[in-house]
């Protein structure tokens, strides 16, 4: 039996019975059930070997969006978040999506950038030359340092070099290509970068400086796509609304980082489920974003010829699937197993098509009753908890501030007063 990852009233279950339904959905096993029903499955033991003077861990809660349909395949994404209101927009987003086919998604192979800064160097134009000259030599070497990559079919694949000019100065960047596989692959392309350094320095005459990875990964990029029914979204006035909200973001930078702010809440709720570096992602992002020398929108929104709204998103996406905390936090790695990848582009791909839903639904949302709406009041939850209300309390002084749309923390303290006295 095919199943469906259209789950209708999944956020009105238990969390027991929606553990449940991803453990049937996935075939997981037992174990995995468990892991997830603990709160605490990542120990201080293994944090304290994860990074530096350890006291303790954060945790925030991952939730599972529904309804995503991704190059026909029917997929439950784990995201990690501590805003509410973002997983169910997606969800909702991702409902939408599927009546014209969900969500089309593609990507590049995975190669990542590794920057070698050269200085001091007489004759910038001529050394570039040389380097290109030397570039089979100079891409050996560096394959040389990584037999495992070599033997998954990854490994150093190119070698470009750029005349920069600094401040002060001309510079020569040599960049090797890597294709990193299903790593993020930071590890291995810095490697690669420090043993060619003596070998570059020698071909230029000049001094190399930093050996580095880009996380403007514009050789690693995902692709998502998606058609919404016009009538779906609330008519003409709806796309309409949408396509004004778009044109402001991609021509104004100030509502444009809000905007992709919004896309950031979906991308890197994926990127922390599954272990990967959400620094990364969002660095390589936002300067994707101003690529042309303008911040502006990473998605593109447009009418078809039946006057549905067509939005597609592509953007670097530097993940991995081995290595990492996706290795080494449980989690991580459960979420990885939820998502049924096999490949770190396929989780790119639904990282993306999570990142265009975020975008439609934030846009939708503003274009037509504004957001504080449905934010506020899961907003206003938070704010109960806040204050220091537990059990009954919580729904309690969350249904009134509501109603009195007044969700405020003074409010929230009252309140609290009020029915503790009761
Ligand atoms: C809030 O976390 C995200 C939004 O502000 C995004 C947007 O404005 O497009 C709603």
């Amino acid at each position: 039996m095919v199943k469906s990852s259209e789950l209708s009233g999944f956020y009105k279950r238990s969390v027991s019975d929606r553990v449940k339904v991803v453990k049937e959905f996935m075939n997981l096993t037992d174990d995995d059930e468990a892991l997830l029903h603990q709160t605490g499955p990542l120990s201080l033991d293994l944090a304290n070997r994860m990074i530096e003077n350890v006291i303790t861990i954060l945790p925030v809660p991952l939730g599972i969006a529904t309804n995503f349909l991704i190059n026909g395949q029917d997929r439950l994404v784990p995201m990690a978040i501590e805003e509410p209101s973002v997983i169910a927009a997606a969800s909702n987003a991702a409902r939408m999506a599927r009546s014209r086919g969900g969500f089309s998604t593609s990507s590049t192979e995975p190669i990542m950038i590794g920057q070698i800064q050269i200085v001091d160097v007489p004759d910038p134009e001529a050394a570039r030359f040389e380097l290109l000259k030397q570039k089979d030599a100079l891409i050996k070497h560096a394959n040389d340092q990584d037999p495992v990559l070599i033997s998954l079919g990854g490994g150093a694949r190119d070698l470009q070099a750029r005349v920069i000019e600094s401040a002060s100065r001309k510079m020569v960047i040599a960049e090797l290509l890597v294709d990193c596989r299903d790593a993020m692959g930071a590890n291995a392309v810095n490697t690669m970068a420090e043993a060619v350094a003596p070998m570059i320095e020698k071909i230029t005459g000049g001094k190399v400086l930093l050996r580095i990875i880009s996380n403007l990964a514009v050789k690693r990029l995902a692709r998502a796509k998606a058609v919404f029914d016009k009538d779906q979204l609330g008519g003409d006035d709806v796309v309409n609304g949408i396509l004004n909200a778009y044109e402001f973001a991609a021509a104004d930078p100030f509502r444009c980082a809000t905007h992709n702010k919004g896309i950031m809440n979906g991308v890197t709720a994926v990127v922390l489920a599954t272990g990967n570096d959400t620094r990364a992602i969002e660095a390589g992002a936002h300067s994707y974003a101003a690529r042309s020398g303008q911040y502006t929108s990473l998605t593109v929104w447009e009418k078809n010829g039946e006057g549905d709204l067509v939005g597609t998103l592509e953007m670097p996406m530097a993940v991995g699937i081995v290595g990492g905390a996706t290795a080494s936090n449980p989690i991580a790695k459960l979420a990885v197993k939820i998502l049924g990848v096999k490949t770190a582009r396929e989780l790119g791909e639904i990282i993306c098509a999570v990142g265009l839903a975020q975008n439609l639904a934030a846009l939708r949302a503003l274009a037509s009753e504004g957001i504080q709406r449905g934010h506020m009041s899961l907003h206003a939850r938070n704010i109960a908890i806040g204050v220091g209300a537990t059990g009954d309390l919580i729904d309690k002084i969350t249904v009134e501030m509501v109603k009195e749309r007044k969700i405020r923390v003074d409010r929230a303290k009252e309140l609290l007063e009020e029915y503790s006295k009761r």
